[in-house]
């Protein structure tokens, strides 16, 4: 039986998507849900022995924080059954993986891509390392082709 779900949403319109699908399994089956939405640290590369580190990207900041938080709370809102919401700091698929082990959820939802705009593989990297890694079974929704 389907008592807790993780969803975990990247701010892309496929993860909405995953999340509704998410959220409406949720309600059929009574499950609590915990939305999850990992704010990755930015890479850091080694450019030399003496030179120390570059990061690719700039740091996370509190406003990238509150853009994660609306998001998580706007999903929420009309969910019709217990959400709990987190945003967490670090590798996404590691920490969609670790989080469902904590929590003994029985489902993990996520899109089959996210915010990266290519389309030649049907997963993104955060799909396919959750699906080989995660602790339970994983439900990766893909759109409905037009
Ligand atoms: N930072 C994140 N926080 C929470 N969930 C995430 C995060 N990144 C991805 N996901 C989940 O994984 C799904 C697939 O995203 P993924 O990142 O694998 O695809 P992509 O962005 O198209 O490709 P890639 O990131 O490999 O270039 C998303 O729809 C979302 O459910
Ligand atoms: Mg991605």
């Amino acid at each position: 039986m389907i008592q807790h779900l993780l969803i975990a949403v990247d701010g892309s319109p496929s993860s909405h998507h995953a999340a509704n699908q998410g959220l409406g399994l949720a309600r059929q089956t009574q499950a609590k849900v915990t939305l999850l939405f990992v704010l990755e640290a930015p890479p850091v590369i080694p450019v030399g022995p003496l030179s120390g580190y570059v990061m690719t990207s700039p740091p996370r900041t509190e406003a990238d924080l509150e853009r994660a938080r609306t998001e998580l709370n706007s999903l929420a809102e009309n969910a019709a059954v217990p959400v709990e919401t987190r945003v967490e700091l670090g590798s996404p698929a590691d920490v969609i993986c670790e989080l469902a082990e904590r929590l003994s959820v029985d489902l993990v939802v996520i899109g089959a891509r996210g915010l990266s705009a290519g389309t030649r593989w049907l997963l993104g990297s955060v799909s396919d390392r959750v699906v080989h890694h995660a602790p339970c079974p994983v439900l990766v929704v893909r759109e409905r082709k037009r």
